[in-house]
C-alpha cells in the first residue's frame, strides 16, 4: 500500500494567541498563518482577537491593525489597496482573493482563516514566492511582436478589433487563479497554468500581434496548454471576474481550427 506521508516540517503547529483588549465589543477572531523558512521551525497557526472598530471595513485593514498594534512581525505584501496591483492575494476563509477588495463583513462569522496562496513556496507568513509563476508569464512573451515597421502614430485597431481583449486585458497577474488550479499544483513547472495561458490569449487575440502562428506553436505542448481539464476553479476566484478557463479553450480552438 503507498504510504503517503508530509514533508518535514510541514504541519502545522499551534501558535500564540492575543487576547482582545477588555471592554473591546466588537471582536473578531483571525487566525493567520506564520512561517519563517530561515527559522527552521514548522508553520504555526498564531490567533488573533481584533476590535473590528480600530480598523477599516476591509481583510487588509485588518491585516493592517493587527501588524501596527498587535504584531509587527506579520509579513504581507499590499501596495494599491484597491484591487489593482494584485499583490495583496491571499487565501481568505478557504478561498484566493484579494485581501483589499474583500469586505471582513462578506465572510461567514466565525474565525476568519488567512494563508499565503496555496501551493507556492513561502519567503514569509504570507508572502508566496511566485518567482516561477512570473517565469512562466515571462515565457509567453507578454509584450507586442510585430515585423511591420513602426507607424509615425499608434498601430490602430477598429472598434471590433479592440473589443477581442477585453476579457483579458483586465488581468492584474494575482496568481489567484493558478495557485487554485489543481493541474497546476501537480505540475507547477511544466503546466503554464490559467494566468499565463490568459495573457497568452491575450497576445493572440491583438490584432496588432503578427506572431500569432508562432505563439501557438509554442503552446502546442502536451504539459503547457493541454493540462488543463476544464476543473474551473480558475474562473470561480478570479477577482476581476475573467474566466481564463474560457481563454485556455480558444487557444486550444485556435490550435485546432488551423489545421483544417
Ligand atoms: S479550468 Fe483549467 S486552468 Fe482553470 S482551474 Fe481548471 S484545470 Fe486549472
Ligand atoms: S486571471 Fe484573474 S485570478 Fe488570474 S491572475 Fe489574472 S486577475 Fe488574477
Ligand atoms: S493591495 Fe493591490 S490588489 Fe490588493
Amino acid at each position: 500500500m503507498v504510504q503517503l506521508t508530509l514533508p518535514r516540517g510541514s504541519e502545522v503547529k499551534a501558535g500564540k494567541r492575543y487576547k482582545a483588549e477588555k471592554g473591546a465589543k466588537n471582536v473578531r477572531t483571525f487566525k493567520v498563518y506564520r512561517y519563517d523558512p530561515e527559522a527552521g521551525e514548522n508553520p504555526r497557526w498564531d490567533i488573533y482577537e481584533l476590535d473590528l472598530s480600530t480598523c477599516g471595513p476591509m481583510v487588509l485593514d485588518a491585516i493592517i491593525a493587527i501588524k501596527n498594534s498587535i504584531d509587527s512581525t506579520l509579513a504581507f505584501r499590499r501596495s494599491c489597496r484597491e484591487g489593482v496591483c494584485g499583490s495583496c492575494a491571499m487565501n481568505i476563509s478557504g478561498r484566493n482573493t484579494l485581501a483589499c477588495t474583500k469586505g471582513i463583513d462578506e465572510l461567514p462569522a466565525g474565525t476568519i482563516t488567512i494563508a499565503p496562496l496555496p501551493s507556492q513556496p513561502v519567503v514569509k507568513d504570507l508572502v508566496p514566492d511566485l518567482t516561477n509563476f512570473y517565469a512562466q508569464y515571462a515565457s509567453i512573451k507578454p509584450f507586442l511582436q510585430a515585423e511591420t515597421p513602426d507607424p509615425t502614430k499608434e498601430r490602430l485597431q477598429s472598434p471590433e478589433e479592440r473589443a477581442k481583449i477585453d476579457g483579458l486585458y483586465e488581468c492584474i497577474l494575482c496568481a489567484c487563479c493558478s495557485t487554485s488550479c489543481p493541474s497546476y499544483w501537480w505540475n507547477p513547472d511544466r503546466f503554464l497554468g490559467p494566468a499565463a495561458l490568459l495573457q497568452a490569449h491575450r497576445w493572440i487575440s491583438d490584432s496588432r500581434d503578427e506572431h500569432t502562428g508562432e505563439r501557438l506553436d509554442d503552446l502546442e505542448d502536451p504539459f503547457k496548454l493541454y493540462r488543463c481539464h476544464t476543473i474551473m476553479n480558475c474562473a470561480q476566484v478570479c477577482p476581476k471576474g475573467l474566466n481564463p478557463s474560457k481563454a485556455i479553450a480558444e487557444i486550444k480552438k485556435d490550435l485546432v481550427e488551423r489545421q483544417v
